[in-house]
């Protein structure tokens, strides 16, 4: 172990967030792990946190207010300083940790995540890396499972430095490296905005197709109105912009060229509201509240927040205190697909 890891905590992570993000982020894990200790490590989104809990503790602590800009994390379980090393020695190092750490590895499907910053000194690439580890993990009765994984490998090089930790999906907040999920970019796809619902129904645990009736408000040009009715939901859309062409025709899809502060709809209508309007967070929670009735109870909304103000964490408190006047709010997060927003995944109260 380097000099990194000998201080007063009790464990070490590496903390990820958006780009961009990791000063939030680094304000949440202060306030959600007292005595935490926090400092940047790649700037803008990886930081290093030491924390006075043991891991089941930090853990726990994390899981029972989940944060909305952390993103990842990754314990520190070994730390090999890269200028201190031989390179012929390296992936030696890295085979020999799985060898230390073979009681977490023993039997179950396994995914090797590497990541790599940049300007690391690290020498071999993410394919080479995995390569020269499977014989290894095979040999400690590991099968290679990168779509399901029961526990995880995860590889960051940064400057001079190689952390090696493991830990499930769960305890690493995410089952893809540093949790930059990455979908597919179909041919035909409308908008990137897209990605944001996609991630979302997987984020917050949800299948868009046991929906019926969905509101999509602020929905031009239709990436989020394309994938609900992909999924079979019927879907009313509002915008005073123009939806793509090929949705036109959808029997399944109703557009309403306006804004949404002219619409009423007959109460208890839809089980699904999405709202993407990229608009001040005020407005937006005013028309979604204005338009609640028409909402079943018990209905999910997934919207966006645009973080348009000085004091993000100040806005994310006030929207969600508007909203609870109407709905749950289940989880606040900033998902990798988000750019200078977050979402927020509700049901209406009954
Ligand atoms: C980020 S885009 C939405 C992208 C969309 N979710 C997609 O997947 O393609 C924001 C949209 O909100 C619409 N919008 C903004 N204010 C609105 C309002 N008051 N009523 C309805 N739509 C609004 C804009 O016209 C714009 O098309």
């Amino acid at each position: 172990m380097s000099s990194e890891s000998q201080t007063m905590s009790v464990t070490t992570w590496i903390g990820t967030s958006n780009t961009g993000y990791a000063p939030l982020a680094m304000e949440e894990v202060r306030r959600t792990i007292e005595g935490a200790a926090v400092r940047i490590l790649a700037p803008a989104e990886t930081f290093i946190i030491e924390s006075p809990l043991d891991r089941v503790e930090t853990l726990q602590k994390l899981q029972s207010q989940p944060p909305v800009f952390l993103r990842h994390i990754q314990p520190i379980d070994g730390t090999l300083l890269l200028s201190e090393t031989n390179e012929a020695d390296v992936l030696p190092w890295l085979a020999a940790e799985i060898s230390r750490t073979e009681d977490q590895i023993r039997g179950k499907r396994i995914s090797v995540h590497v990541r790599r910053a940049e300007g690391c000194s690290y020498p071999y690439s993410v394919f080479d890396t995995k390569t020269s580890l499977d014989g290894v993990l095979r040999d400690v009765g590991a099968t290679i499972d990168q779509r399901s994984p029961e526990t995880i490998i995860s590889i960051y090089a940064v400057k001079d430095q190689l952390l090696y930790g493991i830990g499930t999906p769960d305890e690493l907040m995410s089952d893809w490296p540093g949790g930059a999920i990455r979908f597919q970019r179909e041919e035909e796809q409308i908008s990137r905005a897209k990605f944001k619902l996609l991630e979302a129904e997987r984020a917050f645990g949800l299948d868009y197709t046991q929906y019926r009736e969905a509101l999509d408000i602020g929905a031009a040009p239709g990436g989020w109105t394309s994938l609900l009715l992909e999924r079979g939901v019927s879907v009313t859309a509002i915008d005073p912009g123009a939806m793509h062409p090929s949705l036109r025709n959808h029997p399944k899809l109703t557009y309403l060229k306006r804004n949404a502060s002219e619409v009423k709809f007959k109460p208890n209508t839809f089980d699904l509201l999405v709202c993407d309007m990229s608009w001040s967070p005020m407005q937006m929670v005013k028309l979604v509240l204005d338009l609640h009735e028409s909402l079943t109870y018990g209905a999910t909304a997934i919207i966006t927040i645009k973080l348009m103000h000085r004091k993000p964490l100040q806005t994310i408190r006030d929207v969600i205190a508007k909203l609870e006047s109407v709905f749950i709010v289940h989880r606040a997060k900033q998902l990798f697909h988000n750019r200078e927003e977050i979402t927020l995944f509700m049901t209406k109260q009954y």
